[in-house]
């Protein structure tokens, strides 16, 4: 391409929407000198920098521009549907903003939870969790003052974020020569390799999912209508040879942590959040609950997640999640509702999913029998955020569950031994083993909680349990997992929508 064919190119692209996104986000100038990758770039890409950047972005091209550049990559490659069959499926296929970044086809959630893939009758065999509140995840393993396992991305962790996997099976990962060697791009997005990071390459192979290599993802991205995002962010353009295209293919992965760790996608915007920073506006450091902007129900079951429920002994952050202190107030601005490790919780089997029974979790990577069953604690944050009112979500691993009243219930009395007076007082007992597989609908009407899929290590009549709630405070508990929905709902890029 000549250096006039490449200036009318830029040029539609200032009056084509990719423009107006990039005005929509921009950002304080820096000093900085930013851009040193410019060095090295031809005169033509040069000339192409400029262009773009031409009155509507800060002529003097900054760090913080490079960085923002990465994130909009990340995100148009999250909005766009690159797979094959062409056109079928992306990341927000499965992890829709609206749903609370989860599975947005409410009928799926009800009956086989696990994802349909690009290729028709493709299918996976676990839930989407969210992929918001993720850019914390510590590396697997790193988080361990317990000897519990806990880090990485999955509900099984092996997206490890380790040079090194720590256990055998983790995926590959996305290391520092995605920087070649360049100090300054090291600095600046050192920050987003990791867990996430490792993850992203994942879906885009992966047959029950995108269904794509890794060529094809850099080809697609190169001829993409962003693809100058890519040359804005890493300093050259997309390199799709042989040689060339696994290094793009995990830069792009990058990109996509970059994005899914920006402020768009953790906005901190629920009811909770804005009612804490209120009160921390009026009452700085002596702020704390009740808190004016909460209903008095939703105070209480906040009391109750801190206090008597206990479920902020896993749902709350760790201090290696970035809180000094385990935060069992409540009050830290940046409370992320999980402590990145794994635990049983007793689900039953989902007898929905099609394919093998059962989703061993942890246990499967370490061959520990021991820890069948443990699974990463998600982020309560958007759990109850839906796209509109009696849309179904599912809750868990394997999605077993299908309402936050349900799950309350069941942590209230999931012990039906003979200890569990709280199960005895509801009632609630075993479900008939003989019939193998129950429905949560099933379940409730029956009055019983079915065996846990994986018995070793359970939580059940550990930590939870025998909570000896009433129906009021179950509610209550409801209420408050219902303040961590966000206000705020990421909107595809104009090009894409
Ligand atoms: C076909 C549906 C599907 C698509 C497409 C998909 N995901 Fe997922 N995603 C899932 C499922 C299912 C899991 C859980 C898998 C597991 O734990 O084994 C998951 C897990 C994740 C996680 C881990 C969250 C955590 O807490 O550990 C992140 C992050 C994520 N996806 C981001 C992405 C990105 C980025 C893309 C696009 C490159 C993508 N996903 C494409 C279904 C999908
Ligand atoms: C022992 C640790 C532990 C305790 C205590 C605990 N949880 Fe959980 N929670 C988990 C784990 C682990 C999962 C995922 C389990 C799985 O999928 O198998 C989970 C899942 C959930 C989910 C589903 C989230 C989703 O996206 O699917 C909700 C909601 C939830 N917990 C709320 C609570 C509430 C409310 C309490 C207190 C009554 C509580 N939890 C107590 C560890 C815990």
């Amino acid at each position: 391409m000549n250096i006039s064919m490449h200036t009318i190119m830029i040029g539609s692209l200032l009056t084509s929407p990719i423009a107006g996104f990039l005005q929509c986000d921009s950002v304080e100038p820096s000093d900085e000198p930013g851009w040193v990758a410019d060095a090295d770039a031809d005169a033509e890409g040069i000339i192409a920098l400029e262009s773009l950047f031409d009155g509507e972005v800060p002529a003097a091209r900054s760090f913080k521009q490079q960085e923002l550049s990465l994130k909009q990559l990340g995100k148009f490659v999250f909005f766009d549907k690159i797979s094959v069959p062409k056109g079928k499926q992306g990341c927000v296929s499965c992890h829709d903003p609206a749903a609370g970044f989860t599975f947005p086809d409410d009928k799926v959630n009800q009956l086989q939870v696990a994802a349909p893939g690009a290729v028709p009758g493709a299918v996976g065999s676990i839930k989407a969790p969210t992929n918001a509140y993720v850019r914390n995840l510590p590396l697997q393993e790193q988080c361990d003052p317990s000897g519990l396992p806990c880090g990485g991305a999955f509900w099984d962790g092996r997206a490890e974020g380790n040079v090194d996997p720590v256990i055998a099976g983790a995926t590959t990962h996305a290391g520092v020569e995605v920087f070649e060697g360049s100090a300054v791009l090291e600095g600046l997005f050192a920050q987003f390799l990791g867990p996430v990071a490792d993850q992203a390459l994942q879906p885009f192979p992966n047959p029950v999912e995108q269904n794509i290599s890794p060529k094809q993802v850099c080809a697609h991205v190169a001829k993409a209508p962003y693809s100058l995002l890519y040359r804005l962010a890493w300093g050259e353009k997309i390199d799709c040879t042989d040689g060339g295209f696994m290094l793009s293919f995990k830069r792009i992965a990058v990109a996509l942590s970059a994005w899914q760790s920006s402020d768009e996608v953790n906005s901190f915007s629920s009811k909770r959040d804005k009612a804490l920073a209120a009160e921390i506006g009026l009452e700085g450091e002596n702020v704390a609950f009740p808190l004016e902007g909460l209903t008095a129900q939703e105070n209480l079951g906040h009391e109750l997640f801190y206090g008597k429920a206990g479920c902020a002994a896993c749902h709350s952050n760790t201090p290696v999640l970035g809180a000094e202190d385990p935060n069992k107030e409540g009050l830290d601005p940046g409370e992320l509702y999980t402590d990145a490790a794994y635990h049983n919780i007793g689900v039953p089997r989902n007898p929905s999913i099609p394919g093998p029974p059962g989703s061993p979790g942890f246990g499967a990577r370490t061959g520990d029998p021991d820890q069948l069953g443990l699974h990463k604690t998600p982020t309560l944050r958007n759990v109850d955020k839906r796209p509109y009112k009696g849309f179904v979500k599912a809750y868990t691993h394997n999605g077993w569950f299908k309402s936050l009243e349900s799950l309350v219930h069941f942590y209230n009395t999931a012990d039906v031994s003979s200890a569990g007076a709280t199960a005895a007082k509801f009632g609630v007992t075993r479900c008939d083993p003989s019939k193998p597989d129950w429905t949560e609908a099933e379940a409730l009407a029956a009055n019983c909680w079915p065996e846990p899929e994986e018995t070793g290590t359970l939580a059940i009549g550990v930590q939870f349990g025998d909570l000896d709630l009433t129906l009021a405070e179950e509610a209550a508990l409801v209420a408050y997992l219902k303040t961590l929905t966000d206000t705020k709902t990421v909107k595809p890029p104009p090009l894409l929508q």
